[in-house]
C-alpha cells in the first residue's frame, strides 16, 4: 500500500539554477508540483529519488516555436516523436505552430490538433491559432477555446499561408490586443523575398547564398519595424519569432525602450551557424527561414540575448522528411530542420564558452518565455507552488551532435552534425515524472498536458479608430 506520508520524486543533491542565481537545494515533487526547495535535512521522504549530485536543477526549457507537423504532415513528424525529441532535450512544454494541414484556424481545427497531441504528448504543450485574412472572425473563438497566443506570417515558408493585407493585420491586432493574448510573427516581408526570388531564378541564380540573398537583411527589418508599429498603434502583445540579424537589435531596444509590448527570441542556429559555412549540401539541410547569415550577425544576437534585449531562446524545430530536403533545386528544397532535442546542448556549450551564464540561459529558455505567454511563475522558475517541470543538467557531459541519433525519427538530419558540445540535460522531469533519464525517454503518451495563457488585462490602444469602431454608422474620425 502507498505510504500517504512519502512524496512523488525527490531530487537530491543538484545546484537549483533560476534566472536569479543558484542555490544548493533538494527539490521534493508531488502530485505535479514542487512540494520544497531547500536544505536536504528538512526534505521529505520520496517514493523515488533522482540524485543530482554535481548536476544543476533548473526550469525545464519552455520552446515557444515548434512544428509538430500533425495533423496533415506526419511524414514529417507527429506529437508523439515531436515530443519525445522534446523531453530527450530538456524541454518540458513545446508551443505548437499553427501551419499544419488543416491550418489552426477554426474550432474544428484546433480540435483535431488537440486530439492528436492529448493521446500522443509526452511533455506539455500550448496550441497557437493562426491569424490570417481568412479567419479574422474566428480568433475570438479560438481565445475562447484555449489557444496560447496566434501566429502571424508575413513572411513566406512551409505551408505557403500567404500574408494577410496589412489592412486585415491591422484589424487582427486590433482584435488580439482586446483579447490579451500574444501574437508571434514571422517577421519576413513576403513581397520582397518573392520579387528578389523571382529576378535571381530568372538569372539562373541556384544555391544556398541566392536563399540568403533573397532574404537579406531589410527584408526582415522591414517587417520588424512595421510589426512594432502596429502593435505599439494597437497595443497588440506581439513575440517576434526566430530573429536572425544583428541589424534588428537596435531597432527592437529603441521599441522597446518606448514601451512596446514586444518580446523576441532567437535560435541556437543563429548564434552558431554562418553562411560562409553552409555551401553545398550543408546548405541544404540548413535552409530555413530567416536564412542563417553572414558570421558578424553572431555577436550582437548573442550579446542581445546575454542583456535581454532578446527575451527568449526558441528552436523553430521544423522537421521534414529526408527527400523533402535533398531536391534537385535548392529553391525547392523545404525549409527547416529538428532543433528542439539539441537546443539545451547547444545553449550550454555557449554556457561553456563563457558566452552567457547559465542564469541567463535559464531566463531565455524558461522564465521569460513562461511570462511571454502567460505561465509565469506556475514554469519558467524552480520554487515551491510551480509546476513540476525540470531539467537535471550535467555541465561537464561532452558530447557530439549526430542526425541519426534524434528522436524525430522522419528527419534525423541536422545542421550541426559532428559539433562538439559541453553540457546536456540528463533528466527531464514532466509534472514530477522523470520522462527522460540518461538519454532514455519513457514511454508516457498522454502525459502532458495542453497549456491555456494566463496574461495580464488588455491593453488596447487607439480604441476610438479601430476597424470595429469605423464601421459604426455614427463614427466620425475628428469627435
Ligand atoms: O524554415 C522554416 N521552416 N521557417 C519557418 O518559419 C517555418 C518552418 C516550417 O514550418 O517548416
Ligand atoms: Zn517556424
Amino acid at each position: 500500500m502507498a505510504d500517504a506520508t512519502l512524496v512523488d520524486l525527490l531530487i537530491t543533491g543538484g545546484t537549483v539554477v533560476n534566472e536569479t542565481g543558484g542555490f544548493q537545494a533538494d527539490v521534493a515533487c508531488h502530485e505535479g508540483c514542487i512540494v520544497f526547495v531547500g536544505d536536504p535535512r528538512f526534505a521529505p521522504r520520496a517514493r523515488e529519488t533522482l540524485d543530482a549530485k554535481g548536476r544543476f536543477v533548473i526550469p525545464g526549457a519552455i520552446d515557444v516555436h515548434t512544428h509538430i507537423r500533425e495533423p496533415g504532415m506526419t511524414q514529417k513528424e507527429d506529437w508523439s516523436t515531436g515530443t519525445r525529441a522534446a523531453a530527450a532535450g530538456g524541454v518540458t512544454t513545446i508551443l505548437d505552430m499553427p501551419n499544419t494541414h488543416p491550418p489552426t484556424w477554426s474550432l474544428p481545427a484546433l480540435e483535431e490538433k488537440r486530439a492528436a497531441a492529448a493521446r500522443q504528448a509526452h511533455v506539455n504543450y500550448g496550441l497557437y491559432g493562426l491569424l490570417d485574412e481568412r479567419c479574422l472572425d474566428q480568433l475570438a473563438a479560438l481565445a475562447g477555446a484555449g489557444v496560447i497566443g496566434f501566429k502571424l506570417f508575413l513572411g513566406n515558408t512551409t505551408g505557403n499561408l500567404p500574408a494577410p493585407d496589412d489592412g486585415a493585420v491591422l484589424e487582427g491586432f486590433e482584435t488580439i490586443a482586446a483579447l490579451g493574448l500574444r501574437c508571434s510573427i514571422h517577421a519576413e516581408n513576403s513581397p520582397m523575398l518573392f520579387w528578389r526570388e523571382k529576378r535571381m531564378k530568372a538569372a539562373g541564380r541556384d544555391d544556398a547564398f541566392a536563399h540568403l540573398a533573397a532574404r537579406t537583411d531589410v527584408v526582415a527589418l522591414e517587417a520588424l519595424s512595421r510589426s512594432i508599429v502596429l502593435s505599439e498603434w494597437t497595443g497588440c502583445r506581439i513575440h517576434i519569432v526566430h530573429e536572425s540579424c544583428a541589424r534588428s537589435v537596435p531597432v527592437i531596444r529603441d521599441a522597446k525602450r518606448r514601451g512596446v509590448p514586444m518580446t523576441v527570441e532567437t535560435c541556437p542556429q543563429y548564434l552558431l551557424l554562418a553562411a560562409e559555412d553552409l555551401t553545398g549540401d550543408a546548405g541544404r539541410i540548413a535552409r530555413l527561414n530567416p536564412p542563417i547569415r553572414e558570421r558578424w550577425h553572431q555577436d550582437g544576437l548573442i550579446e542581445a540575448l546575454a542583456d535581454g534585449t532578446i527575451d527568449a531562446i526558441a528552436t523553430d524545430h521544423a522537421p521534414h522528411a529526408l527527400d523533402e530536403k535533398n531536391l534537385p533545386s535548392f529553391w525547392d528544397n523545404a525549409c527547416g530542420f529538428p532543433g528542439v532535442e539539441t537546443s539545451m546542448r547547444l545553449m550550454l556549450t555557449l554556457v561553456d564558452r563563457g558566452r552567457l551564464t547559465l542564469e541567463q540561459y535559464v531566463r531565455a529558455a524558461s522564465a521569460a518565455p513562461a511570462r511571454a505567454f502567460g505561465l509565469y511563475p506556475r514554469k519558467g522558475v524552480v520554487q515551491p507552488g510551480a509546476d513540476a517541470d525540470l531539467a537535471i543538467v550535467d555541465p561537464r557531459a561532452e558530447g557530439v551532435i549526430t542526425g541519426s541519433s534524434l528522436h524525430s525519427i522522419r528527419s534525423r538530419f541536422t545542421p550541426f552534425e559532428g559539433m562538439r558540445t559541453v553540457g546536456a540535460p540528463v533528466a527531464t522531469v514532466v509534472r514530477g515524472r522523470v520522462v527522460m533519464r540518461d538519454g532514455r525517454v519513457a514511454d508516457c503518451p498522454g502525459w502532458g498536458q495542453q497549456e491555456r495563457p494566463q496574461m495580464a488585462p488588455p491593453a488596447p490602444r487607439n480604441l476610438a479608430t479601430t476597424t470595429a469602431a469605423i464601421l459604426r454608422p455614427e463614427a466620425r474620425p475628428f469627435s
